[in-house]
């Protein structure tokens, strides 16, 4: 995570809000922010090291490196060209994966199959993002919800009974424009008229984007495990986007699961997009929540629509 902390009360004196209306609405406390002259690819590479330190694995030793970014350092090159850079990564191929909020899982379902095709491969696989960047920080209805942060794993091939069981992969393109950045792209000049539209910053149709996202999660999450062969019994973690509180409480209640099987840390984060479930994921294993052996359900939404699930054993 970047250093710097925005909390709900540093909002507070920024725009009209109050700790109580993000709190109940959303569940977040606090986000963290990058200071001037912090990148993307300097949190991808962060996490990257922490993640290949905890796997014991060269970044020499890395063939592939993937990145799920919505906001990479610039269109050309990747981020994931920065990293492997900056790693020193060099026999590495890299490219990023834009699937908004999916990007890790998406990210995570194509190093799955790398290494099922070839076992002797080392993956990187990275979620990075920098929110604030593209966050229109005048309009409240967005700016409390986005923020900074990047995780990473090492994905390779397992001997034992560890590992992913099942990927789903899907999208919506019919309804792109409810969560947009539709500026800096090719199809629009970067020009005065698209700057006065606050194109470059994320546009969001919160109650249509709501709704979308709790009927693709929680039809993934039945989708994923039943490829897993799971019931709800089996299930020892959720790992959920990090994007709402109230989206989280939802799942919740309609897989019929109790409160200590669902991961939260949106209090602390915000929503981090592809960021999210790395974040989560390496939390809830470093603080206990995961244990060997556990099967975790990870699920995620975003623009495009994109949504994704992944079960592991781990
Ligand atoms: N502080 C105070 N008041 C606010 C704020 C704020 N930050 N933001 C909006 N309001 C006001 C609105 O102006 C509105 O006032 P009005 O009734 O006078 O017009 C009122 O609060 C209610 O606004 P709504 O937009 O109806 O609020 P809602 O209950 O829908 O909550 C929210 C908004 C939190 C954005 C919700 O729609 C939501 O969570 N949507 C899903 C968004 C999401 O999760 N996106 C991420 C998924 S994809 C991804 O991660 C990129």
């Amino acid at each position: 995570m970047p250093e710097k902390v925005l909390t709900n009360r540093d909002l507070e004196s920024m725009i009209d809000t109050s700790d109580e209306w993000i709190t109940t609405r959303t569940g977040i406390r606090q986000r963290h922010i990058v200071s001037v002259g912090e990148n993307n690819s300097d949190l991808a590479v962060g996490a990257s090291r922490a993640a290949l330190e905890m796997a014991g694995v060269e970044a020499s030793e890395i063939d592939l490196i993937i990145v799920g970014t919505l906001t990479p350092d610039m269109p050309m090159p990747s981020v994931a060209c920065l990293v492997q850079r900056e790693l020193g990564a060099g026999k590495a191929g890299a490219f990023d994966v834009s699937a908004t909020c999916s990007g890790f899982l998406y990210s995570l379902s194509i190093a799955d199959k790398f290494v099922r095709d070839n076992p002797s491969m080392k993956i990187l696989v990275i979620g990075s993002e920098v929110l604030s960047r593209r966050t229109n920080w005048e309009d409240r209805t967005t700016c409390v919800l986005f923020a900074d942060g990047a995780g990473a794993a090492v994905v390779t091939a397992s001997d034992g009974d560890s590992g992913i069981l099942s990927t789903c992969l899907h999208a919506d393109g019919s309804v792109w424009d409810l969560l947009t950045i539709k500026g800096l792209g090719t199809a629009h000049p970067i020009d005065q008229e698209l700057l006065s539209k606050g194109w470059q910053y994320i546009e969001m149709k919160g109650k249509d984007v709501f709704k979308h996202a709790v009927r693709a999660l929680e039809s993934v999450a039945h989708e994923s495990m039943e490829k897993a062969g799971w019931n709800n019994d089996d299930l020892d973690l959720l790992i959920a986007h990090q994007a709402n509180i109230r989206i989280l409480d939802f799942l919740r209640e309609r897989l019929n699961l109790p409160k200590e099987k669902v991961f939260i840390n949106i209090d602390k984060y915000g929503n981090t997009s592809a960021a999210s479930i790395p974040i989560a994921l390496d939390e809830a294993w470093r603080s206990g929540r995961l244990k060997k052996g556990d099967n975790v359900l990870m699920i995620s939404f975003g623009g495009g629509f994109t949504w994704a699930g992944v079960t592991m054993r781990w």
